[in-house]
């Protein structure tokens, strides 16, 4: 199998890089809707999960893209009418930009929040690179900003406080 494209079909890279975010994207979609119907740690360590895999997505779209550049694209077939050229032109660029921007709207939201923001733990994006909510700490100054992100996402965390815990 040719691994760079040519002028008549995909190679081997642009096939492989694009199932794998086909298949990131799944699994980015089942971890975001399982978090939803988790609670407190058990929520957080999904989304950071969730988090990591977008971040992957992101990544891996930009070396896509610049594999793009670097290589011949695949004509569409000639049979197709006009308004099919059109649409799938169109759809080809829309998926281009969502996978730029789900992730990119994703670490925008997550970092407003004051929610950190990391690939696996393995480096931090943004956050104060602990997972772990600042009040279960009882770190007070940080605990009311804690909150202040559980009030900003409470579609998806219902906060409560005892004796400076925090359930979600
Ligand atoms: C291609 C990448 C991504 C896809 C397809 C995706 C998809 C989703 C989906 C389907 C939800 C559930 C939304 C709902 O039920 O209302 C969600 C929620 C969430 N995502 Fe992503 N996401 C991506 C990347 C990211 C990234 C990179 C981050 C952060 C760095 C992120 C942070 C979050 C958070 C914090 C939530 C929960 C938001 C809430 O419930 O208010 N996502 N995502």
């Amino acid at each position: 199998m040719q691994v760079r494209n040519t002028s008549a079909r995909w190679g081997s890279v642009a096939q492989f890089l694009h199932w794998l975010i086909v298949s990131l994207i799944i699994t980015q979609v089942i971890l975001a809707l399982t978090a939803e119907e988790l609670h407190g740690m058990a929520k957080l360590a999904m989304l950071a999960r969730h988090k990591s895999v977008g971040i992957t997505i992101l990544m891996l779209a930009v070396v896509r893209f610049g594999w793009r550049l670097v290589n011949p694209t695949p004509p569409l077939p000639l049979t197709l009418k006009p308004y099919e050229r059109f649409l799938a032109n169109f759809t080809h660029a829309a998926l281009y930009v969502l996978i730029f921007a789900l992730p990119i709207t994703g670490w925008i939201m997550s970092s407003a929040r004051g929610f950190p923001v990391s690939w696996f733990n393995q480096f931090q994006l943004s956050g104060s690179g602990d997972e772990e909510p600042p009040a279960v700490r009882g770190d007070a100054g940080n605990a009311r900003s804690f909150w202040r992100g559980c009030w900003a996402q409470s579609r998806c965390c219902t906060c409560s406080a005892r004796s400076s815990t925090i359930l979600c």
